[in-house]
């Protein structure tokens, strides 16, 4: 798991609560990062008590994890609407509206998000704030480097190529392409800057999401459900 240590309880919490959702028969999406590996674990048991379900991870990891825990999977070929879809953010406001792609997944999880019927995100406390302010994860084509670091610049943000731990030079996503983290500050228009981040040649995806039908927040193993 990408961030070990932090709120991992509540992490906990708030993914083992979006479990409780799920029924028989239902074919779910995956997310990816800590707080819904919980889900996936849980899930996992549940399989083995007898449940049936179907999931499409968002990532080589997710994948993984789902592999081990005895969950089966499918891709949005073989099932293209989903029942549900449950995640994690870095951020989510009080509208609903969220960063992702701390771990770099979040074209896969846009895609997969918009498959489903319903968009849960699972979170512990600190995430959930009044202002979205942490920086936006752009997938970039790598052609498309410079022009999508100077177009950011000219919206006014400060674009960072995001750079491997373990590894020397950018980070490569699942899909083959690179990460500029985009720096604005606090964001006063969310659904504004993710049209304007559209509109550049070579974004193949950013981390605003704007498609969220429920939270489960865990504040000192408190688990509270937001719907809009
Ligand atoms: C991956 C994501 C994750 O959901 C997000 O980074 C939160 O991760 P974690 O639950 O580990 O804090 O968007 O691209």
């Amino acid at each position: 798991m990408r961030t070990p240590g932090s709120n991992q309880e509540d992490k906990k919490a708030a993914g083992e609560s979006a479990a409780a959702l799920i029924k028989d028969g239902m074919v779910l999406g995956l997310g990816t990062g800590s707080t819904v590996a919980w889900t996936i674990l849980k899930l996992g048991e549940s399989v083995k008590e007898g449940l049936d379900i179907l999931a499409v991870p968002t990532s080589y990891q997710s994948e993984a994890l789902a592999i081990q825990a005895g969950i089966q999977i499918t891709t949005l070929s073989q099932h293209p609407v989903l029942d549900l879809a449950i995640d994690g953010a870095d951020q989510i406001d009080i509208s609903l509206r969220a960063i992702k792609g701390g771990g770099a997944a979040h074209t896969r999880e846009k895609v997969v998000s918009n498959s489903a019927r319903r968009f849960v995100i699972v979170t512990d406390g600190s995430k959930y704030v009044h202002k979205l302010s942490v920086p936006v994860p752009l997938e970039v084509l790598s052609f498309a480097f410079n022009l999508v670091v100077r177009r950011v610049a000219e919206m006014g943000g400060q674009p960072i190529l995001r750079l491997g731990k373990m590894k020397d030079g950018p980070v490569i996503t699942d899909n083959g392409n690179f990460v500029v983290d985009a720096h604005f500050g606090p964001i006063e228009n969310p659904q504004g800057l993710s049209a304007a981040l559209c509109s550049i040649p070579g974004v193949i995806e950013h981390g605003i999401f704007c498609n969220i039908d429920e939270v489960h927040v865990a504040r000192g193993g408190r688990v509270e459900i937001i719907r809009r």
